[in-house]
């Protein structure tokens, strides 16, 4: 077991104790679910498929934390020192995204927190440069001031089958955990099935929401299929342009999505992806502690089952 499945299930034991002497002190009264504190209701992880290792099904994406200001940074500061006190511990980043490998390696280590993490980035090898590619990856290891990277995911598939044998070579060394490829695009779905046909991954990362299901007519069953672990982007559809929440904006949550506590939009959104049965976990990005604490809520309790996904479809498609 590694140390952070151990957690996990030290978290857990601890957690099933404070249920039943909370349980026992409230007998005889029915405490209903949507008055539970969140440490009561369950934490749902999801098995990496190609270990067995299990991850709580929230994570967090950080494609905005290339800040500098110190009130921008002490924003985030907060978030990833209350993540993994709520269970969390996915953080997706890459290169891509400015400093924020940067700015994750200095707040983990004046935290002293970077072990609860378990960190997903990503590396792309332009004109097909192996070399480049290589200085990116170590590049990534010195920003993030780790020795070990549990995911190094081939960046929106650019320059994967120049990539893929370092990526094997940097896993056999133990220098990295998992290997992944990502998208964000459904263009790109076909060259994503394809890649995973041709490929062991152990990760592969897709977009995937209420507003955007093709995911799940391919990508989702084939990772099923191939046994890898599914990580979901733009949950919300996308920090840029119009998202999930400007469709229910003024609208409230319907009272039936209490049946799978579900008591906010983000909650409705987020349990959505994860009651998919191939998703491993999602990555909502957030910069504010309060979305962060409204994001690790819906890694807790019921999940809808199909017929309540299908009504959540439903009605996805008459405010449309
Ligand atoms: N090709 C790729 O590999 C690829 C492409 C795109 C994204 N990604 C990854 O996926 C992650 C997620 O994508 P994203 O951040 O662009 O989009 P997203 O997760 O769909 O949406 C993020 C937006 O939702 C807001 N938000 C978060 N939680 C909320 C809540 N509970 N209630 C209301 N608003 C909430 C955020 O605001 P605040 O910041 O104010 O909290 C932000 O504006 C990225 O950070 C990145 O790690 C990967």
């Amino acid at each position: 077991m590694s140390p952070f499945s151990a957690r996990v299930r030290r978290r857990e034991l601890l957690k099933a104790g404070a249920l039943l002497s909370a349980s026992s002190m409230l007998a005889p009264f029915n405490l209903s679910i949507a008055a539970q504190p969140d440490e009561q209701l369950e934490l749902i992880t999801r098995a990496i498929p190609a270990t067995g290792e299990r991850i709580p099904v929230v994570g967090l994406g950080t494609n905005n934390y290339s800040v500098t200001a110190a009130e921008d940074l002490a924003m985030r500061r907060e978030v990833l020192e209350r993540m993994p006190k709520l269970g969390g511990s996915l953080i997706d980043t890459a290169p891509a995204y400015g400093r924020s490998e940067e700015v994750l390696g200095k707040l983990l280590a004046d935290i002293g927190n970077r072990r609860e993490f378990f960190i997903a980035t990503k590396v792309t090898a332009a004109n097909e440069d192996l070399a480049g590619g290589k200085a990116m990856i170590e590049e990534s290891f010195r920003r993030l001031r780790t020795d070990n990277i549990e995911l190094i995911q081939v960046h929106s598939l650019q320059g994967l089958d120049t990539l893929m044998p370092w990526l094997q070579e940097l896993k056999g060394a133990k220098r990295i955990k998992y290997l992944g490829a990502t998208t964000s695009d459904d263009r790109q779905h076909t060259a994503m099935a394809e890649a995973m046909r041709k490929y062991r991954l152990d990760f592969v990362q897709l977009n995937y929401s209420l507003d955007d299901r093709e995911s799940a007519s391919t990508l989702l069953p084939l990772a099923q299929e191939r046994g890898t672990a599914v990580l979901i982007n733009v949950p919300f559809g996308g920090r840029r342009g119009s998202n999930l929440f400007s469709r229910v904006s003024g609208k409230s949550v319907p009272t039936w999505a209490q049946e799978f506590d579900a008591t906010s939009w983000g909650q409705f959104f987020l349990k959505y992806v994860i009651s998919h049965p191939a998703v491993t976990c999602t990555i909502p990005g957030t910069t504010k502690l309060s979305h962060l604490q409204d994001n690790q809520r819906a890694a807790r309790g019921r999940l809808p089952n199909a017929a309540q996904r299908k009504r959540m479809e439903e009605f996805w498609a008459s405010i449309g």
